[in-house]
């Protein structure tokens, strides 16, 4: 009896011990792949996040008015004004056009000016803001003194230059006033193709490019965008605006 009773016991010992492995066996499996998919799941979240992150990023970038795309095909309307013009404190060559500024750029020009002359280049400014109609005062004189074709290939009609944005500034130095393309060769020159980016600057009507910018090639004419990150990565790739605006637009629609 005492010995059928063991025998029992020890049947019953084993089923609990069997019961036992497998529930931890089962369990630890059932872990094993909730931990998988968690993990699957937090994966995909950190690449939504990551890709939100950047999708929010070049949307700030493309809204932030300071990269206004202004060409042939993107024409400013007459009345537009922008929002806070100063009087640039920068020195100008003697035959300077205007020397008002958006604040933002007068202010980013001021540290550009400064930076190039303890390097020992003194910079002069040319040209800053042009209203719609000194642009068109501009446009029309050069149709009537060289034909509306020849114009066309160096002077923007109205409403589609830059220097209506208040963010354009032409740039010359104290060696070399004459706006031509010789301009490239001098020290100021290779000065602000290496620095510019730093103070939000990017050259604007590169040599070769004529075809996407619809302009001549311009040394002297440099474009404040603000955004130095960016602006170094358009003066690296050698890119004009319009292709950095298009590339952003197609990541932007991805
Ligand atoms: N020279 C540049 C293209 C302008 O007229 O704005
Ligand atoms: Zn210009």
């Amino acid at each position: 009896m005492d010995f059928k009773k063991k025998k029992v016991n020890g049947a019953i010992f084993a089923l609990l011990i069997i019961v036992l492995i497998s529930g931890v066996l089962i369990l630890g499996k059932d872990k094993i792949f909730t931990s998988g998919v968690a993990n699957n799941v937090h994966l995909e979240n950190e690449k939504i996040s990551n890709n939100s992150e950047e999708l929010e990023k070049l949307l700030t970038i493309k809204n932030d008015l300071l990269m206004m795309l202004v060409n042939r095909n993107n024409t400013l309307s007459s009345d537009y004004v922008p929002e806070e013009l100063v009087l640039s404190e920068i020195d100008f060559v003697s035959y300077i056009e205007t020397r008002y500024l958006a604040k933002s750029t007068a202010e980013a020009a001021k540290a550009m000016f400064e930076a190039a002359k303890e390097d020992g280049i003194t910079l002069l400014g040319a040209s800053g803001y042009r209203s719609y109609s000194v642009q068109e005062n501009l446009y029309t004189s050069r149709v009537i003194n060289d034909g509306q074709e020849e114009a066309d290939r160096y002077t923007a009609k109205p409403g589609q230059s830059e220097h209506q944005t208040g963010l354009a500034l032409d740039i010359l130095s104290e060696d070399y006033q004459d706006m031509d393309d010789n301009f490239d060769s001098t020290e100021a020159y290779a000065w602000l193709k290496e620095n510019c980016y730093k103070y939000g600057f990017i050259l604007r009507y590169m040599k070769g490019k004529e075809n996407i910018t619809g302009f001549l090639y311009e040394p002297w004419h440099y474009r404040y965008i603000g955004n130095s990150e960016v602006a170094k990565d358009i003066m690296d790739r050698n890119l004009t605006f319009e292709q950095y605006i298009e590339e952003l637009d197609i990541k932007i629609q991805e």
